[in-house]
């Protein structure tokens, strides 16, 4: 009897909303062409020998697309240490190649999915240089990916962004107060600026158009002189003020993180201004949780499209999203090209139409 052709999938960095809606679409897709899938726990790191890994079909995936995080686990960290954006991106050990290399010939695989950013991609980008069949699904809730015009999880989090503001909104209308709320996106504002815009802020922040704190007090005094209760500020992690630095804190390892703009711009606006100011860092519930209905469907289709792309032996590529079609991009062309905001865009502009200030 013929043997089944078995394919490998793995999750790796940060998680985000509609991983699962990925694994699922690759196992439907896999069980339609009667081939095995494995799955690799933890992401790279589950490719070290003995291999951490367990079956996954159709039964075993069903009923998952809807669930947040990811059911293999992920990790941004371990032996394939390959820093994303602005970390070193140090090569990977040839022996640690070497043994994930082995893990998945003895095992029968014969083409490796690998879902991850910008981090992740550059291990897949390692691998496949080293002679491991890879096709690599795009994830990022911070949009930032070059290499395609959409990741899912970037929908969920801007839903819980348009949230928190719609909550926030009402308790600051009662006491007539200036609301900070800090969101992710790391060096992109695309959270900030989509997640503004549906949730109804006043001024957005982000990195992409560096700010000034006399102008954001002063939007806030005018506001109020035309009657406004309330001033809702969304700021992005990574939101930078003309003449200063992104905010960072470090952690106990050792680590830069972006982080606590927010408590920043709220002194600033409070000893500006006679307002009582109130900061809200909303984290990361922005990963956690269902994803949207956008989310699952690109999730799914960007599974389907990586069992596809293996079928045609396209490896070394990633699955990417352009006006309404998945298409694939050699991984080489995707990896630490990160696409910002432009300033100039529609979006911005529409935004400005709006009466939305951006600080600057
Ligand atoms: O890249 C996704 C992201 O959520 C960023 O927006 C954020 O800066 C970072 O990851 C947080 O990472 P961690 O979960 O490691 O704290």
């Amino acid at each position: 009897m013929k043997k089944k052709k078995r394919i490998g999938v793995l999750t790796s960095g940060g998680d985000c909303p509609g991983l699962n809606a990925v694994l699922h679409g690759v196992c439907r897709a896999a069980d339609k062409l009667d081939w095995e899938v494995i799955g690799f726990r933890d992401g790279f790191e589950g490719l070290l020998p003995p291999g951490d890994s367990l079956p996954l079909n159709r039964q075993s995936t069903a009923g998952i697309m809807h669930l947040g995080g990811t059911i293999l686990g992920t990790t941004n960290r371990g032996h394939f240490m390959a820093k994303s954006n602005t970390g070193a991106r140090g090569a990977i050990s040839r022996s640690v190649l070497d043994r994930a290399k082995n893990t998945i010939e003895s095992l029968g695989i014969s083409a490796l999915i690998t879902i991850g950013g910008d981090g992740s991609l550059s291990i897949a980008l390692q691998l496949w240089e080293h002679g491991v069949p890879v096709v690599g699904v795009p994830k990022t809730i911070d949009n930032d990916l070059e290499a395609t015009a959409m990741t899912f999880g970037f929908d969920s989090a801007v839903a819980c962004v348009a949230d928190a503001l719609d909550r926030l909104h009402t308790t600051a209308t009662s006491h007539k107060r200036v609301m900070v709320l800090e969101v992710m996106g790391r060096h992109a504002g695309w959270i900030a600026l989509h997640g503004g815009l549906a949730g109804g802020a006043d001024i957005i922040l982000i990195p992409e158009i560096p700010f000034d704190y006399e102008q954001i007090a002063l939007e806030v005094k005018r506001r109020e002189s035309k009657g406004a209760k309330s001033t809702m500020i969304v700021v992005a992690e990574g939101a930078k003020p003309r003449h200063g630095r992104q905010m960072r804190h470090a952690t106990a390892s050792g680590e830069h993180r972006l982080g606590g703009i927010a408590d920043r711009v709220g002194r600033e606006v409070a000893s500006r201004t006679d307002k009582e100011v109130r900061t809200c860092v909303l984290g990361h519930l922005q990963r956690g949780g269902a994803p949207t209905s956008a989310d699952r469907i690109l999730g799914t289709r960007f599974g389907v499209k990586a069992v596809q792309l293996i079928n045609e032996e396209k490896f070394g590529t990633m699955v990417s999203y352009q006006n309404d079609q998945t298409l694939d991009v050699p991984i080489s062309h995707a990896v630490h090209r990160l696409r910002h905001v432009d300033p100039n865009s529609q979006l911005v502009q529409t935004a400005r139409a709006l009466d939305i200030s951006f600080g600057d």
